[in-house]
């Protein structure tokens, strides 16, 4: 799909690779984002005066259901999907800093949320025009690390639900696409992996991938990672668990 005068959706556009993403498509196509009401919302929405802002707090299942009745009522077609947001809480779970109640929310705003926005925005993504939903997803949603189990299992879940996804949208006009990417320097990952790729190089790479056929967009690393996986698994676990 060639990515020029659509209308694009993008969730958690105000840092990192969702704000880069902004950035490189926003000139000559159409963006809304859909973000948590904030100060970085509001200079995200002051400096790019044509984005059309949409509040919601992603682990919030009531506001995700306004933010899409407000796109279904603008009754604007969305050619494109990206499922950006996410969280990544790292304590383990033997830590006294590990807090439980953190559990639901990182599932909500990387999973669930996901799942309902998809489903609630069908009646804009099912069209004659070819559509694409983008679901971001990482490394760690192939091969898990030690840390982070709960994002890991968000971003499992987000690659089997992508790819079922795929198969009950084959004969419509909604492409679904993964996008997996190695350690990237934003906020996400402030102080800890090294040998990261910069937030533009993965916007880029993402927006070339759209452009092309394919369920997966493997970025960098990720790349090696499945080559290893599907040569020695046992290989790639150990890798990964000391990640
Ligand atoms: N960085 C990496 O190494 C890496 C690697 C693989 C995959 N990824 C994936 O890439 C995507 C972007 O991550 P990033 O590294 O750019 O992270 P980031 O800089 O922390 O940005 C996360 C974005 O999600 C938004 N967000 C968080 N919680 C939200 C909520 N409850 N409701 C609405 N929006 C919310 C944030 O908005 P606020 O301004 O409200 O916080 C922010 O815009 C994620 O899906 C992540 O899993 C990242």
């Amino acid at each position: 799909m060639s990515i020029v005068g659509k209308h694009i959706v993008i969730t958690g556009g105000t840092s990192g690779i969702g704000l880069e993403l902004v950035k490189q498509l926003y000139d000559g196509n159409e963006i809304s984002v859909i973000g948590r009401p904030s100060p970085r919302l509001q200079d995200l929405s002051a400096r790019f005066e044509r984005l059309t802002i949409i509040e919601a707090d992603l682990a919030d299942q009531q506001a995700v259901e306004m933010a899409a009745d407000q796109l279904i009522k603008s009754g604007k077609r969305i050619d494109v999907l990206i499922n950006n947001a996410a969280v990544q809480f790292t304590p383990h779970f033997l830590s006294d800093d590990f807090r439980y109640e953190t559990i639901r929310r990182e599932i909500d705003v990387n999973l669930t949320s996901i799942c309902t926005l998809i489903y609630l925005l069908m009646p804009s993504l099912l069209q004659k025009e070819p559509t694409l939903i983008l679901n971001i997803n990482s490394g760690l949603g192939l091969v898990p690390k030690t840390s982070s189990a709960i994002y890991c299992a968000t971003k499992g879940g987000l690659n089997l639900f992508s790819q079922s996804l795929r198969h009950q949208l084959e004969d419509t006009n909604i492409d679904v696409k993964q996008a997996f990417l190695p350690l990237v320097d934003t906020a996400m990952t402030q102080g800890r992996g090294s040998a990261k790729i910069s937030p533009q190089e993965a916007a880029a790479a993402i927006i070339r991938g759209m452009a092309k056929k394919g369920a997966t967009i493997d970025i960098g690393k990720v790349k090696l990672l499945r080559l290893i996986q599907r040569l020695s698994p046992s290989l790639a676990q150990r890798i990964m668990k000391a990640s």
